[in-house]
């Protein structure tokens, strides 16, 4: 058993015993298995690593209040994975295998899953990768599936509090055609120089459309959600990630008697909402206290405490993740 202090637990690598892999060679997948092997003997021309041919998945298990462990909207990160699989010319997992793949992680590592109350969870990192051999520009034929374990605090320490945003005009994450849609590393490595500028500055990076800098698309490497009246509001963008949160999210909003509205939203807006947050599997949400627009010198606040809608939605999702609440829609996976 590992000694872990699962209450100081946050976002960060714990080295799990075993992870899963896969590969798959000219269409055909083999089965996965668990090892404890966690390097690659990768050829140093892999389409992984000179062209960025590579996707990757973030889900979490939960260990509920009945002792039960609940796995999260998993099939929704397997057919998110394959559609970015097919963004960048990979083979997909076949959903059987990244199913199969998730629970063999868990079952390998069940000492890593973090017990009921403490808040923490076990998070899965997905990972496709391109392992053909190539220097002409080219996708390849080859790929490898991992699936690497590790048990998580919050992304945001300090529990569910508030973060604050501040607008880059000068780095673009994603083009409006581009892989924005997708979950592929080039996303994340392109929004670095954003993000970085952003966090020595002590805030978060708020990126807008690339066309027209003029609405918002994604908080850091999270959906925006924000509150005006009695409505649910959220970027409609080609070029963002669409969140299994958010869409969790909107469907508890609606049936709290919101109105759900995906659109392009003007940055200008936020002056006429009364929440704003941050979702996504690692924060769940993450209300936005305040977004800084230094070139346009404005600043929008929304309080330094989580507003009350939020914070609803917010307990209303994790009830059902915990098993605290009836799991209407089936998203928990319970595994004996
Ligand atoms: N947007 C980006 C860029 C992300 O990386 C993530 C995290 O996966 C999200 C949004 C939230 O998506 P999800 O709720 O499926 O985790
Ligand atoms: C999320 O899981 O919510 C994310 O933002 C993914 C990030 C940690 C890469």
């Amino acid at each position: 058993m590992k000694e872990i202090d699962w209450s100081t637990l946050g976002f960060h690598y714990t080295e799990p015993d075993y992870i899963v892999r896969a590969a798959c060679h000219n269409g055909v997948w083999e089965e996965p298995y668990a090892t404890k092997d966690k390097f690659l003997h990768l050829h140093v021309s892999a389409t992984c690593l000179q062209y960025g041919q590579e996707a990757f998945e973030g889900l979490k298990a939960f260990r509920g209040v009945d002792g039960k462990i609940r796995i999260f909207r998993w099939r929704e990160n397997a057919k998110r994975m394959a559609r970015s699989a097919e963004g960048l010319y990979m083979t997909p997992v076949p959903e059987e295998l990244f199913g199969k793949a998730i629970r063999l992680a868990l079952e390998n590592n069940l000492d890593l899953l973090p017990p009921y109350g403490t808040g923490a969870t076990l998070y899965f990192r997905p990972l496709l990768i391109g392992t053909t051999p190539r220097l002409g520009v080219g996708p390849g034929r080859d790929f490898e599936f991992i699936v690497i374990p590790s048990p998580i605090g919050p992304y945001y320490p300090g529990k569910f509090h508030c973060t604050t945003f501040i607008v880059n005009r000068h780095v673009d994450r994603a083009a409006p055609n581009g892989t924005g849609q997708f979950k592929v590393g080039g996303n994340y490595a392109a929004s670095f120089r954003a993000t970085e500028a952003a966090h020595a500055l002590g805030y978060d990076c708020l990126f807008l459309d690339a066309k027209y800098h003029r609405y918002i698309d994604e908080c850091s490497a999270a959906n925006f959600i924000g509150v005006k009246g009695n409505e649910y509001l959220t970027p409609r963008s080609s070029a963002i990630l669409p969140s299994i949160t958010n869409d969790s999210l909107m469907t508890l909003a609606k049936e709290k008697g919101m109105k759900v509205t995906r659109r392009h939203i003007r940055l200008e807006e936020l002056a006429h909402m009364s929440e704003a947050a941050a979702c996504g599997t690692a924060c769940v949400i993450s209300p936005i206290d305040r977004v800084l627009d230094p070139e346009k010198n404005r600043t929008y606040t929304f309080g330094t405490e989580p507003g009350p809608v939020l914070t609803e939605l917010y307990h209303a999702l994790r009830d059902i993740q915990f098993g605290r609440a009836e799991d209407k829609h089936h998203w928990c996976d319970i595994i004996d």
